[in-house]
């Protein structure tokens, strides 16, 4: 029998997981969208042919086996917690939410449930983020290592992902894929340090900055990241990895986010005489990284599979999050 899904808010992500959703016609029957927006539900409704659209979200509970949350990051909670006590399997975007309290009552809520809780961490299944993770632990560039990750724009554009108490800015909403993975591949955080500030007028979130996180393994992460530019300006983006014996790095005319180009490389450079050598990855792979996702919730939510990223993931990367948050406002070390 089809798994019967409902979809909750129909905006910019809800994009990347219909697409996929539509096709697994063999799987999945799409049984409602709901957007507080009609406008936004209805028309999300027609483009994916979905016969259903409502602006409650509670409408769509009664005729669902499970439902994507896709919502701004601050409503997760509310929504997932009420889904999961009515018995729904759900699928939540990541940041899993805004507070701790929040990620606990949804892990309380799925532990009663009994039902399947995902999170949103579609960077595990990104054959690019995959093949540097495989490279890190083979030690092709010894350990520890240090990821730097710089990236600098406007953000998304949606306003509320630069207000503090709703995105939380770039720290929360962006880095969030980062500090899942870094957890993922690092092992346990033993403290964050950040230096930031608010930079673009009208955003409340600390916008832009720095933060470093250092990993009980050695292995260090630096984030220096800004959503605090005007609409239209952008500085360099910067993704590699630091290692005692090598690094890995992009070429420059990497094309980050070419969903249409058919490979892409990075480099393992050992230095000395050695031959460098290229690590080919397929070039829309965040695109099938959503498909895999998606896939992976249709065979949890039949009981299939325990999902690779769920509450507790959510959780444990939220609380790094919140701890590089905290030093950025406190300016202190935050031991976790
Ligand atoms: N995995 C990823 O790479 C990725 C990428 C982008 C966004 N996200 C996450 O997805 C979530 C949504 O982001 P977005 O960019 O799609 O936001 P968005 O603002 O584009 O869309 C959110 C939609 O939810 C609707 N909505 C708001 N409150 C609602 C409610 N109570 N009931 C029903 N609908 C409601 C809004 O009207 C809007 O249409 C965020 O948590 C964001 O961090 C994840």
């Amino acid at each position: 029998m089809a798994l019967r899904v409902g979809v909750i808010g129909g905006g910019g992500i809800a994009g990347a997981h219909l697409p996929h959703l539509v096709k697994r016609s063999d799987a999945v029957e799409l049984t409602g969208i709901a957007d507080i927006n009609a406008d936004a539900a209805k028309a999300t409704a027609e483009k994916y042919g979905i016969a259903r659209h409502v602006t409650d979200f509670r409408e769509l509970l009664p005729d669902a086996d499970a439902v994507l949350v896709c919502v701004p990051t601050w409503l997760h909670a509310d929504i997932a917690v009420e889904a999961l006590r009515a018995g729904k399997h759900v699928f939540c975007e990541k940041p899993m939410a805004r507070t701790q309290e929040s990620a606990d009552a949804m892990c309380e809520a799925a532990a009663q449930s009994g039902t399947t809780l995902q999170l949103g961490f579609v960077r595990r299944f990104d054959d690019e983020w995959l093949a540097w993770r495989d490279a890190v632990q083979q030690q092709k560039i010894g350990r520890p290592v240090v990821w730097r990750d710089v990236a600098a724009g406007a953000g998304p554009q949606a306003a509320w992902y630069n207000r503090d108490e709703q995105g939380g800015g770039p720290f929360l909403d962006g880095c969030i894929h980062n500090l899942d993975f870094a957890l993922h591949t690092f092992g346990p955080a033993v403290w964050a340090f950040t230096h930031a500030r608010t930079m673009r007028p009208g955003n409340t979130a600390l916008d832009t900055g720095t933060a470093t996180v250092h990993f009980q393994s050695g292995d260090e992460l630096l984030l220096a990241w800004t959503w605090g530019l005007p609409q239209g300006c952008g500085g360099a983006r910067v993704f590699e990895f630091l290692g005692p014996e090598g690094t890995l790095t992009w070429p420059k005319d990497d094309p980050y986010h070419a969903y249409e180009s058919s490979e892409r490389h990075f480099v393992i450079n050992r230095g000395g005489n050695e031959e460098k050598e290229n690590v080919a990855f397929p070039g829309n792979s965040l695109g099938a990284a959503f498909e895999r996702q998606m896939d992976e919730f249709i065979e949890a939510a039949q009981g299939r599979i325990t999902p690779r990223a769920g509450g507790h993931e959510g959780r444990e990367s939220l609380r790094l999050a919140l701890a590089i948050l905290q030093s950025g406002r406190s300016g202190q070390v935050e031991h976790l």
